[in-house]
């Protein structure tokens, strides 16, 4: 991992180490906050990790390797699958969760700062999973801890969890991510799982194509990053002109709640679905993705198509952060 993920806070870890920890990871102690911190060896490293996660889930359930830690679960946003797939993969680990999925029943709703939140929390847990309408909140969350902080979504910057999972799931799904074309269709302004996506995939040799209403289209700054990094990328409105060559079609929602303007939502949602029809004109071996829910953009039809694999993504969740905390946490 490159500086960004230099200790919590920029503090170096804890130098006791309890028995049984492994201090040789360079996951241990550290924050995940940004797709940006990652190399290819890391990937590697937690996909393989990951697959061991699924083996032993199908094997036993559940097992002790974080028996006696304890996750906090910050949400101020709803969630449902990043929520609960940590739930999951905490307590299949052995470890316990404090979860705090409605910030209005917590001291937040006294007028209680993020810094201060943080500090609360962390020192009764051994890491904190934060969900936040801000853009920069995890960070900002990270420079006040000394305990990890993993980003589950700060506004519409990044979810960097999700990106792993996608990822993942590209490679299971395809046997392979370089040479792969992917078309992101949707919101692609608001979208954060898009944003760590594609930055994610300039680790790979893959071409982008974008589908979007003009006014969701992926914002400029990040399109120029990904060009400096060579990664081939394609603006359209439509889908038809990009589909017959798409091997990975990652769907997304439109993000009703980042809209100031209501009217300018109820324009743009609903402009792409994706039905049996749609995908009569992709290829017979590619995948649809989506990091879900689905308000209307992909029609329940599809999900008995062999090729939809966004309940598959899902389920992929829970070995990535299973994958995540075991590294994090020194155990894996
Ligand atoms: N669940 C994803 C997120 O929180 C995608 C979405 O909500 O549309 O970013
Ligand atoms: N993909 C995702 O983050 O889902 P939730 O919003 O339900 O957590």
């Amino acid at each position: 991992m490159n500086a960004m993920a230099s200790g919590p806070g920029g503090r170096t870890v804890s130098r006791h180490l309890p028995f049984g920890e492994k201090r040789d990871s360079r996951f241990y102690g550290q924050s995940i906050l940004s797709v940006s911190q990652f190399d290819q060896v890391d990937l590697a490293t937690i996909f393989e990790v990951a697959r061991e996660m699924r083996a032993m889930v199908e094997r036993v359930g559940s097992f002790d390797l974080l028996k006696g830690k304890v996750l906090t679960n910050l949400f101020y946003e709803p969630s449902t699958r990043t929520s609960s797939s940590f739930v999951a993969a905490i307590e299949r680990l052995g470890g316990s969760v404090i979860q705090i999925n409605n910030v209005r029943f917590s001291s937040v709703a006294k007028g209680e700062s993020l810094p201060d939140t943080i500090r609360t929390l962390e020192s009764y847990s051994d890491a904190i999973v934060l969900r936040h309408p801000e853009k920069g909140s995890a960070a900002l969350a990270a420079s006040h801890a000394t305990k990890p902080i993993i980003n589950a979504g700060d506004g519409p910057g990044e979810h960097p969890t999700q990106a792993l999972l996608d990822i993942f799931t590209i490679r299971e799904e395809m046997g392979r991510i370089d040479g792969l074309t992917i078309t992101m269709l949707g919101d692609l302004k608001y979208g954060r799982t898009v944003h760590s996506l594609s930055r994610l995939l300039t680790l790979y040799d893959v071409r982008l194509n974008y589908v979007s209403p003009k006014i969701l289209s992926m914002p400029s700054s990040l399109v120029e990053s990904l060009a400096k990094e060579g990664t081939p990328q394609n603006e359209y409105r439509e889908l038809e002109p990009v589909l017959p060559e798409t091997d990975v079609l990652y769907v997304t929602r439109v993000q009703k709640e980042r809209f100031e303007n209501q009217a300018e939502y109820e324009q743009v949602r609903g402009t792409y679905v994706i039905t049996p029809e749609t995908l009569a004109a992709a290829k017979e071996k590619m995948i649809v993705m989506h990091p879900l829910p689905r308000v209307g953009e992909i029609s329940m039809e599809v999900d008995t198509d062999p090729r939809a694999a966004y309940f598959r993504q899902m389920e992929n969740g829970m070995y990535v952060r299973m994958a995540l905390l075991a590294l994090v946490l020194g155990k894996a």
